[in-house]
């Protein structure tokens, strides 16, 4: 038995570390540098920190078979060990030099350890009398303490208990992280395509610069910008959206820019607009494609010097705010035909991220498509819903024009309408892609991309032909006549898919 070791911040206390029948020579080995802590094997890592030779001494022969015991036996070397090797549990005297007689070193050293990481273990040795501090140190994050002198068996039980539960939390973070509708700002997505998103907005929300955001209709774009604004140091401000396709020309400046009384007939008041109500936030520039070319210059300013004047306007007006912009439109191409500024696009463009198509990450098909049911079926009050097989198959195969909003839609409106307790392929309207098998002829393959694709764009554009027709590239009495081989009819002029 190793001889009783002196208590280091209370004097009259002896704080024996007893193990169990030590052999003669197992003595002798050599503490560990108490600043350079030495790692072996493969197991998991425990950082005792302790001035005392003896103890760590004892620690390492007791519990080296189980764990990786890294040494430290002072602040800076405990948080050099922790800095460097990650440590998930540490064991901590609180008695530290230069004052190893007060707890305040072993207290420093448990906030950075928090700080770091706050869901680190740290175990806090005391002596009986220092019972109210090692509480305090509970108090302030220690996970738990133990009482000099320390029972190896006690020890190996707490410590096996304290990693097991690192463990599960450990698991379980990774788990939130992979698959919880909140894992990151309420964007879903397990394949890499999405993680790599997700990795990019991570790194660019915490700058300033303008993101141009790309991506088909219904890929999440929008969701990335509240993500990347709800991420950003910006996040106590606004975001303000504004759809530069939605809004009339002739208004679109003012909604922008503001205007002031007078500046034409029906401004009675002076408006501020969206860029101001932006300030201190963000701006985001929707369907950025379609700002007329006059905006364009009068934006491009903006961007280059934080202000403008308001319409009708003389003083400059000076924001601070930060511009996201979107688009499902190839602005190269706008470039080259003239219709988008360069300058403004390379203004725009200090990061583009792309978000990728359903068809480019398959595995999140179904991963989407049971979380929306589930979240459906909560809010309708209908449990137990699930995919019958075709719906799967189904879902796997269909082309996904719309992306996820698409996938949201389809589910959400299977839900309302189903009957039974699984959703099969005709709730989710994919009986076509269902029959997409050999034998099924290629005039109807043909004609049900047709009918797809159409009923698409009418659903997007709220029935109105036009903009259908330019989206599919055909003219208006083209689309008319397919709409009339196919009987499709103009679907609720709301609705959008
Ligand atoms: N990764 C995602 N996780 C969960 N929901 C998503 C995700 N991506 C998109 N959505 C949902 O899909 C719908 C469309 O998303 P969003 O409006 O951001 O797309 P968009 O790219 O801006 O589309 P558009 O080009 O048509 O404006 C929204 O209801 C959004 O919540
Ligand atoms: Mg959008």
């Amino acid at each position: 038995m190793p001889s009783p070791l002196p208590e280091k911040f209370s004097a009259a206390q002896t704080c024996p570390l007893s193990l169990p029948h030590q052999a003669p020579n197992q003595g002798a080995v050599k503490a560990e540098p108490r600043t350079e802590p030495r790692v072996t094997g493969g197991k998991p890592k425990l950082l005792v920190v302790d001035d005392d030779d003896e103890i760590c001494t004892q620690m390492k022969w007791a519990l080296g078979p189980d764990y990786e015991v890294l040494l430290a036996g002072d602040r800076p070397g405990a948080l050099a060990a922790f800095k460097e090797h990650r440590p998930a549990v540490v064991l901590l005297d609180l008695g530290l030099p230069p004052c190893p007689a007060t707890p305040k070193e072993g207290f420093e050293v448990l906030s950075h350890i928090l700080g770091e990481n706050h869901s680190s273990k740290a175990i806090i040795i005391s002596g009986q009398s220092e019972k109210q501090t090692a509480l305090r140190a509970v108090g302030a994050g220690a996970y738990d303490f133990l009482t000099k002198p320390i029972q190896v068996e006690e020890l190996k039980i707490i410590l096996k208990r304290t990693f097991h539960v690192a463990g599960l939390e450990k698991n379980y973070r990774e788990l939130q992280q992979q698959v919880s509708p909140d894992a990151f700002e309420g964007m879903l997505g397990t394949s890499p395509a999405m993680q790599q998103v997700f990795t990019a907005i991570r790194k660019v929300a915490t700058t300033d610069a303008s993101v141009l955001l790309l991506g088909e209709s219904g890929t999440g774009k929008e969701r990335a910008a509240v993500a990347i604004h709800a991420r950003s140091m910006r996040k106590a401000g606004p975001f303000v959206p504004i759809n530069c396709s939605a809004i009339p020309e002739s208004l679109l400046e003012s909604e922008l820019f503001g205007h002031e009384k007078g500046a034409f007939t029906g401004a009675h008041v002076q408006r501020k607009g969206r860029i101001e109500a932006a300030a201190g936030g963000t701006l985001f520039l929707d369907e950025i494609g379609e700002l007329p070319t006059f905006l364009q210059a009068k934006l491009l300013r903006f961007l280059q010097e934080q202000s403008f004047e308001r319409v009708g306007g003389r003083q400059p007006v000076t924001v601070d705010a930060r511009v996201i912009a979107a688009t499902n439109v190839d602005l190269e191409k706008a470039i080259s035909e003239g219709r988008f500024r360069e300058d403004l696009y390379y203004r725009l463009a200090v990061v583009v991220l792309h978000l990728p198509p359903l068809r480019e990450r398959q595995n999140d098909i179904h991963y989407l498509a049971e979380e929306f049911l589930r979240r459906s079926a909560a809010e309708s009050g209908k449990k137990g819903l699930a995919f019958s097989r075709d719906a799967l198959r189904a879902l796997q195969e269909h082309s996904w024009l719309g992306n996820v909003r698409e996938l949201e839609n389809r589910v959400k409106r299977a839900v309302i309408m189903a009957e039974t307790k699984y959703l099969n392929a005709h709730d989710l309207e994919l009986e076509n892609v269902a029959k997409t098998t050999p034998g099924f002829s290629l005039k109807e393959a043909r004609e049900s991309v047709e009918r797809e694709m159409i009923e698409r764009a009418l659903r997007k554009h709220g029935g109105r032909i036009a903009p259908a027709a330019s989206e599919l590239n055909i003219s208006r009495p083209t689309l008319y006549e397919l709409m009339g081989k196919l009987g499709i009819t103009r679907p609720e002029r709301a609705e959008r898919v």
